[in-house]
């Protein structure tokens, strides 16, 4: 019962990470508000998971869905103690390649999104306590691909965003830590498109494969042990701090 009485909002918690996240957290004692865009995967998920997950339409770029998205925690279940970033979109481009809408449109979901998450739930969880925030970035937020420009530049913004939301947090006292997770390619259905195809006389999963030392691609469940470590209690003095996941890929 790591997380006995927390009330963590999850966005993307539909699918992926962000859904075996919310899975945890239940299974952990705690509360799990599942927020997507995806609102048929989203509200099967609560159904799933019971009385312990309520479900909260939300487009992150939607600042009043992110007020209504909070506002469900706070109504259902008391309080807020722990937000998961987890909604994204993988878009392959080059700085070549790459209209200005496209940036846009990745760099709003990705990175702005996670601002505006940020934003709104910090005064609920200052409210409640303190908690967790956890933003999940990618190991393409610490290191560039020519094929994935954007995403790189998104994934970025919310490795420095967090640590600015950390230091805030801590020089206001507010009891609320904020750190990034950097996964490897984990498989999700965000890279499901990517496993076709022949890269070099491989499949595109051999290729994405022969990226990590450990020889596979990741777990949703991996990633999601790491988050739930983020937001529970045992990981009181760590905030504003990277922590990576990803098969050996950036070693
Ligand atoms: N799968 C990987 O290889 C990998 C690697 C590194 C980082 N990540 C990051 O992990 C996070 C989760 O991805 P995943 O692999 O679980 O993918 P996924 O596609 O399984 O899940 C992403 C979820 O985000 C939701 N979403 C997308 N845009 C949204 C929006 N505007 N508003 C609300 N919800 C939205 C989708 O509906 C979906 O439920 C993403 O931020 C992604 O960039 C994934």
């Amino acid at each position: 019962m790591r997380l006995e009485n927390k009330v963590v909002l999850v966005s993307g918690g539909a699918s992926g990470i962000g859904a075996e996240t919310a899975r945890r957290v239940v299974r952990e004692g705690g509360k799990a508000v599942v927020a997507d865009r995806d609102e048929n995967k989203g509200r099967a998920l609560a159904e799933e998971l019971g009385e312990s997950a309520a479900f909260a339409p939300l487009d992150v770029v939607d600042e009043a869905a992110w007020q209504n998205a909070v506002a469900t925690a706070v109504e259902t279940y008391g309080g807020l103690h722990g937000l998961l970033n987890a909604a994204g979109i993988g878009v392959r481009n080059s700085i070549e390649d790459c209209s200005l809408e496209e940036y846009r449109r990745v760099n709003d979901i990705n990175s702005m999104g996670t601002f505006l998450g940020c934003k709104t739930a910090i005064p609920a969880m200052t409210k409640s306590g303190g908690g967790s925030i956890v933003n999940i970035s990618s190991v393409l937020g610490l290191r560039g691909a020519s094929y994935a420009m954007a995403y790189c530049a998104s994934k970025g913004a919310v490795r420095s965003l967090t640590k600015s939301v950390a230091m805030h947090c801590a020089q206001m006292k507010y009891g609320i830590r904020c750190n990034s997770v950097h996964p490897g390619y984990i498989d999700t259905p965000m890279i499901a498109p990517r496993l076709e195809g022949t890269i070099d006389n491989m499949t595109g999963r051999q290729w994405l494969e022969s990226l990590h030392p450990l020889g596979r691609l990741g777990r949703a469940e991996e990633v999601a042990d790491m988050v739930l470590f983020l937001l529970s209690d045992e990981s009181t003095f760590s905030t504003g701090s990277e922590f990576v996941c990803d098969g050996g890929l950036t070693a």
